[in-house]
């Protein structure tokens, strides 16, 4: 018995990366899953992958940013199973530059694959579970990048952040009808993290000790996912979790840390000039840009 027997999910980007070990692990908990793939190669090894080890998989070629390719997907499954539970949003690029540097091509090239991509597939998958009167699972995939705050990726971050924003809202307008939506901000070992950090992408924290887990392998990643997309989640939406390894971190989102107030009157630009340290003083914030990956619990590079 797996988590998922009987059950129809979509994974986009399914064709190498954490996707493919997202859609490897919903097939192995009984799922049948459409690979979605702009890459065609990529996403057919994939579903081979899927079907050799027993499982049922489909493979949909194109770009999920785009609104009919992404109905597609969803018609796919209906099609081809006869109903859909679960969408993993999982495609992804990176075009990194500091914003001086970063053309509009490359701008909007993320913007459109992640936030497009993200809104695209959802929207006509919560349609159909509307329109059915039917409960299903979003996984949205977010970035640390993006609530945390990476120089030089001022494009992706904007997207990550966007898509943290997204899933929060959505689980609210999905949640009287058994929609979750839920984010994940993953950290593993991929063509895309390689081609952002090179050399510099350590191994796992136990790498010199005699362990034989690795910690950033992508695949560790999946059981989580498929966790989101099973019935065991059903009371969990609007959360942001941080993914990698053998952890699972919860995210609180932006929160109010502290406030000045001028007694019921509107404040002058001067008063405010001379107040405003209240806030750094209260919370021992510093008033300096700082990047939040330095703040993370389990760091892939040690780059600040
Ligand atoms: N690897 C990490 O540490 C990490 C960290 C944070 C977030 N992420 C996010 O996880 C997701 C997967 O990343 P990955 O590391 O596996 O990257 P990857 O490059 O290994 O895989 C991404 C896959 O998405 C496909 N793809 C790209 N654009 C597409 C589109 N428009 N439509 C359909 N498919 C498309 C690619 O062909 C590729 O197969 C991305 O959203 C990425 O931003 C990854």
């Amino acid at each position: 018995m797996g988590l998922l027997d009987a059950r129809v999910a979509i994974v986009t980007g399914a064709g190498r990366g954490l996707g493919r070990g997202e859609a490897l692990e919903l097939a192995r908990e009984g799922a049948s899953v459409v690979v979605g793939e702009v890459d065609e190669a990529a996403g057919a090894a994939v579903v081979e992958e899927i079907s050799a080890a027993g499982g049922q998989g489909l493979l949909y070629v194109g770009d999920c940013s785009e609104t009919e390719h992404a109905q597609g997907l969803i018609d796919a499954a209906l099609e081809r199973w006869g109903r859909l539970d679960a969408l993993v949003n999982n495609a992804g690029i990176l075009r990194d530059r500091t914003l001086l540097k970063m053309t509009p091509e490359e701008w909007d090239a993320v913007i459109k694959v992640h936030l497009r991509g993200h809104y695209a597939t959802t929207a006509a998958a919560v349609r159909h579970w509307r329109h059915e009167g039917r409960a299903g699972r979003v996984v949205c995939t977010a970035s640390t990048s993006g609530i945390l705050g990476n120089f030089g990726q001022s494009n992706y971050g904007a997207a990550k952040a966007g898509i943290a924003a997204f899933a929060q809202i959505v689980a609210q307008e999905g949640w009287k009808y058994g929609i979750t939506v839920n984010a994940i901000c993953p950290a593993a070992r991929t063509r895309m993290t390689e081609g952002a950090y090179g050399d510099k992408l350590a191994g796992s924290p136990g790498e010199d000790a005699e362990e034989e887990f690795d910690f950033w392998h992508p695949d560790n990643v999946a059981p989580f996912v498929a966790y989101l997309c099973s019935d065991a989640s059903s009371g969990i939406s609007g959360k942001v979790f941080g993914v990698q390894g053998d952890t699972v971190e919860l995210y609180r989102p932006f929160s109010s840390e502290a406030a000045i107030e001028n007694g019921g009157t509107r404040w002058t630009a001067d008063e405010l000039a001379e107040r405003v340290t209240e806030l750094f003083e209260a919370t021992g914030m510093e008033p300096a840009p700082q990047n939040g990956m330095a703040r993370l619990r389990y760091s892939m590079t040690s780059r600040s």
